[in-house]
């Protein structure tokens, strides 16, 4: 009969594994939570007396809040925790690898067969092992040679993938009430035994008909491919949205209408600036070497597309900044509102902001630039990567990181609007005319503003998907 899980540790305090295994605490009293990470200081903030998490999640306070020390605990003693638990989640992250094979496109594994290796040489009883982390197809069977060569006598291991779907801004409404719960395991007693426990602590507070239950290899697959078809969704109006502006038309007219045919659906169809995150593109570039590891070069090329798009979707943008600027914005100030990927989260992996205000850099502009949650020092980090071949303190001549978006606005000749904060949404479009450089130009890279309203006042508003007014 299936193990009845009583302690489960997760390996990786990021921002899947962190925010997870907070709301399994909190709606399992009767299991313990340990959440380990090598990083110290991450765990340090983990564990800070006055709640200043690693990771900006709106409502994951009050999960840690209501748990943390009464069956949630996070630690950097990862070995105990693999001792004592019954159920290990690996979460660990799984970035795009840098160099060697496949560099570019592959995961770069190292990071989970690090932990799977741990577990095997530390692990003294029969273990589940849940692979969290998106990760390729197989990867699970991998795990699993790996732990079965390295065992100790009498260790069992039962493998499971159990894909994670919570996006970033919304972790724990997605959390607390999941589209799905998804999870693969071989097809045998013991490998369903071992998906009967898993799905038994997400009964907990996910009705039984959203646990769905799949051989491993389809979940694995079904995790890439959500993240696929969602990017394209967004490649797919984004394209749309160069036809707009080049005929006149409006591309939220045409996501509304479009997205009335019940089987297209109305979310998920907002034009933007380019998508970003740390899971599209990189499940996408996973999904197109996969396809050509198979020999399938027309399936990957499909894929490939859907990057290349977003690709071209920011560049498009920046272009149109410039061009419109009388062709040149050399020594001009622009305000960039918005550094993280999207609204309501500080991370900013992939974030079409970067490349924006690189090729802002390029043309030698002055950015002032502000964004309510973005840490300074991960800017910097992110600008420094993103133009290699500039030394820091050029980048910080050329770059102002501004405390509000009157700030960053003031004395600028345009303000380019790069993520949806709600913030944005309220700024007194009045008195920041006042102050600016005359023309004064608002590009709306994320249909937020109310452009008639704006041209009102004496902007000249650029909107995504939009022609000439
Ligand atoms: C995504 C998936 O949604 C989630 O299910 C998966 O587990 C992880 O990857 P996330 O990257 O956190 O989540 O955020 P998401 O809301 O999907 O946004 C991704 C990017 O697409 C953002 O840059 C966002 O601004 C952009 N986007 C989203 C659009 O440009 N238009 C849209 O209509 C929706
Ligand atoms: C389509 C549009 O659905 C309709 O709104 C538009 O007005 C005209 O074009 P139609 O071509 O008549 O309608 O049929 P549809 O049901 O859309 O199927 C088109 C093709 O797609 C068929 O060959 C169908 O077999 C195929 N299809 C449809 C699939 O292969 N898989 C699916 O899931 C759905
Ligand atoms: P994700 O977005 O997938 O959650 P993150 O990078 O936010 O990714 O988090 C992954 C975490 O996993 C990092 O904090 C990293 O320090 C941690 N980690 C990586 N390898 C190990 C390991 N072998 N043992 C413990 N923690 C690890």
């Amino acid at each position: 009969s299936p193990v009845k899980v009583k302690k489960i540790v997760c390996i990786g305090a990021g921002y899947v594994g962190g925010p997870t295994c907070a709301v399994i605490a909190q709606r399992c009293p009767d299991i313990t939570v340990t959440i380990v990470d090598i990083n110290e200081a991450r765990i340090n903030a983990w564990n800070d007396k006055d709640f200043h998490l690693p990771i900006y999640e709106p409502g994951l306070e009050d999960v840690v809040k209501s748990c943390r020390g009464r069956n949630l605990f996070f630690s950097t003693d990862v070995d105990k925790a693999i001792q004592e638990a019954d159920l290990i989640f690996v979460s660990v992250n799984t970035p795009t690898k840098k160099s060697g094979v496949g560099a570019g496109f592959a995961a770069d594994l190292n990071y989970v067969e690090l932990a799977t290796r741990r577990i095997a040489a530390v692990a003294n009883s029969n273990k589940i092992v849940v692979e969290k982390s998106t990760v390729p197809c197989r990867t699970a069977e991998s795990m699993r040679v790996i732990l079965e060569a390295n065992a100790k006598p009498n260790c069992r291991f039962d493998i499971l993938s159990n894909p994670e779907f919570l996006a970033e801004g919304t972790a724990i409404p997605d959390l607390h009430n999941p589209d799905r719960v998804l999870i693969g395991s071989l097809q045998t007693p013991e490998g369903l035994e071992a998906c009967q426990s898993l799905a038994d602590i997400y009964a907990h507070w996910v009705p039984r008909e959203r646990i769905l239950t799949v051989g491993l290899w389809s979940s694995e697959l079904s995790k890439l491919a959500a993240n696929a078809m969602l990017a394209q969704r967004i490649s797919s109006i984004n394209a749309l949205s160069a036809i707009c502006e080049a005929t006149g038309s409006n591309i939220d007219e045409v996501a509304h209408a479009v997205g009335h045919d019940t089987r297209i659906g109305p979310k998920f169809l907002k034009a933007s600036v380019g998508f970003g995150g740390s899971c599209f593109q990189k499940d996408i570039l996973n999904l197109v070497y996969l396809s050509e590891s198979l020999h399938l070069p027309e399936v990957a090329a499909y894929w490939r597309q859907v990057v290349e798009m977003n690709e071209y979707q920011k560049s498009r943008f920046s272009k149109r900044v410039v061009d419109t600027l009388f062709n040149t914005i050399t020594g001009k100030h622009i305000a960039v509102l918005g550094f993280a990927f999207k609204a309501d989260t500080g991370d900013t992996r992939e974030s079409a902001a970067i490349s924006l205000i690189r090729d802002f850099q390029k043309e030698r502009a002055n950015v002032n630039l502000y964004d309510p949650q973005v840490e300074e020092s991960q800017i910097w980090q992110d600008l420094s990567e993103a133009s290699p071949e500039l030394p820091l303190e050029t980048i910080k001549k050329q770059v102002r990181i501004c405390s509000s978006s009157m700030q960053a606005c003031k004395g600028a000749e345009a303000v380019v609007i790069a993520t949806e904060w709600k913030e944005f949404k309220e700024i007194d479009w009045e008195v920041v005319y006042q102050s600016m450089n005359k023309p004064a130009f608002v590009f709306d890279g994320r249909l937020l503003v109310d452009a008639a309203k704006l041209t009102k006042i004496g902007f000249k508003v650029v909107t995504i998907g939009r022609g000439e007014l």
